[in-house]
């Protein structure tokens, strides 16, 4: 099976935790871009879900698959998010914001009761850090920023260079209008740590790093699918 047939999978096992009346957040990205799609077809089938799009991207999608709407003004507390991620660690810490949406993603999230995660074999690792980190900042100041998340990521002992995110020859702006700096950390020795220093950083909007906010993972590689669920109180 190729790995979009792979990532399939993933969002098809995460859908049958979806029952009729939930309040769903919507994750954004290749993976999520199935469970969406996948719902949809739910939904058309007549099952009644809310949903909250995590970008403006899985907005657009959502609405073609005829999901209804809400925001998290008037819906605060959602029972599901459903989201891809780019690295998952044991303990269920992530890696997200590949596709810059990751403010969004952990607003939605955090709103939730519970976030699985679906994703391909590949993004499971120990320890996080080979993918790029993604640093959600402010374009002002960003020269302050930049040395202040280098402090922390010396600091938390994963010091790496760090990328401004281009997009056709320009800074990449995130749904937030904010810009994303990816943080080339390698391996990150102490997730907890490192999440903490970079959001005490005031020119840093959010960092792509979740802890503690996965619930259920759900890996799929060619031999099946695999689901780990995070141990309640951790
Ligand atoms: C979007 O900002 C990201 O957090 C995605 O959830 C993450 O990059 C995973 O994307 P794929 O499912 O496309 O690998």
């Amino acid at each position: 099976m190729d790995i979009e047939g792979l990532k399939r999978q993933a969002a098809a096992r995460a859908l049958e935790d979806v029952r009729d009346g939930m309040k769903l957040g919507l994750g954004t990205g290749s993976t999520a871009r199935h469970f969406v799609d996948l719902l949809g077809e739910r939904v058309r089938a007549g099952l009644k879900v809310l949903g909250v799009p995590t970008s403006e991207a899985t907005r657009e999608q959502a609405i073609q698959c005829g999901i209804t709407l809400t925001t998290l003004d008037e819906t605060p507390n959602l029972d599901l998010t459903v989201d891809g991620a780019d690295e998952v660690d044991p303990t269920l810490s992530l890696i997200k914001g590949g596709g810059g949406a990751l403010l969004r993603e952990k607003i939605v999230a955090a709103a939730s009761a519970k976030m699985t995660v679906i994703a391909d074999a590949s993004k499971w690792v120990q320890p996080l850090g080979r993918f790029p980190l993604p640093i959600e900042v402010v374009p002002f100041g960003l020269g302050a920023t930049q040395a202040a998340i280098a402090r922390a990521l010396e600091g938390a002992g994963c010091p790496g260079d760090q990328v401004l995110r281009m997009s056709n020859g320009h800074a990449f702006v995130t749904d937030g209008g904010h810009w994303i700096v990816d943080a080339k950390c390698g391996r990150i020795p102490d997730v907890p740590k490192l999440a903490a220093a970079l959001s005490g950083i005031p020119g840093v909007v959010e960092h792509g790093l979740f802890v503690a906010l996965a619930s259920k993972v759900i890996l799929a590689d060619p031999a099946g699918v695999r689901v780990i669920e995070r141990p309640a109180g951790r």
